[in-house]
């Protein structure tokens, strides 16, 4: 039996959690988890990210109109955990998450990051409780001990969490070649 799903978005998880920097490095810094965050087009590079209206996050984007996407290793989850349950309106986030200055923005990045986009905002879509982000990747960069741009993310090096709410996080799992 098929089991009907209220909060369909369960059924999309889990899905990478991934740390959004927003605001100004010098000026205000923030640093939100979420998972909700797709790649949406190559020529120009564009990255979405859904961010809940009432998030300081939200209030940093429409300011500065810039954003970073931070890939964190598993060894990281208690950042992304701590960032994804505070907010940066009531605790200086860069406590626990130490941001650094982007190269072509100058929104922070998280300086343990393993993974970096650097967005420039291109378009929002309001939509009802979140804004749907869209950033245009002015460049984006890889820890290259556990990444090529053949192949990805080296799964054997390095594990990436996967947000599965109420059952916690997995990581990226053994990896298996698809059969063609
Ligand atoms: C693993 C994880 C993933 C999350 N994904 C999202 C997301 O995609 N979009 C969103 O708006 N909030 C998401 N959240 C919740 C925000 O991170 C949370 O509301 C945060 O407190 C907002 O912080 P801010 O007010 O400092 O911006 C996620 C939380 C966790 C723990």
């Amino acid at each position: 039996m098929m089991l009907e799903v209220k909060k369909f978005y369960l059924i999309l998880h889990p899905r990478p959690a991934y740390l959004i920097g927003s605001g100004r490095v010098g000026e205000k810094v923030n640093f939100m988890a979420a998972s909700w965050v797709t790649p949406i087009a190559e020529e120009p590079p564009l990255v979405g990210v859904a961010v809940g209206v009432d998030s300081y996050t939200r209030e940093l984007i429409d300011f500065y109109r810039e954003f970073t996407v931070n890939v964190l290793p598993m060894e990281k989850l208690n950042s992304i955990y701590y960032a994804g349950t505070r907010s940066g309106r009531d605790e200086d986030k860069t406590k626990i998450v130490k941001p650094v200055k982007g190269e072509k923005v100058q929104a922070p990045a998280v300086e343990d990051a393993i993974g970096v986009l650097e967005c420039r905002l291109y378009s929002s879509v309001e939509a009802q409780d979140a804004i749907f982000y869209v950033g245009e990747v002015l460049t984006a960069r890889a820890d290259e001990r556990v990444f090529d741009e053949r192949r990805g993310w080296d799964t054997a090096r390095v594990d990436i969490p996967l947000h599965n709410w109420g059952r916690g996080f997995y990581g990226l799992g053994r990896f298996q070649m698809a059969k063609s």
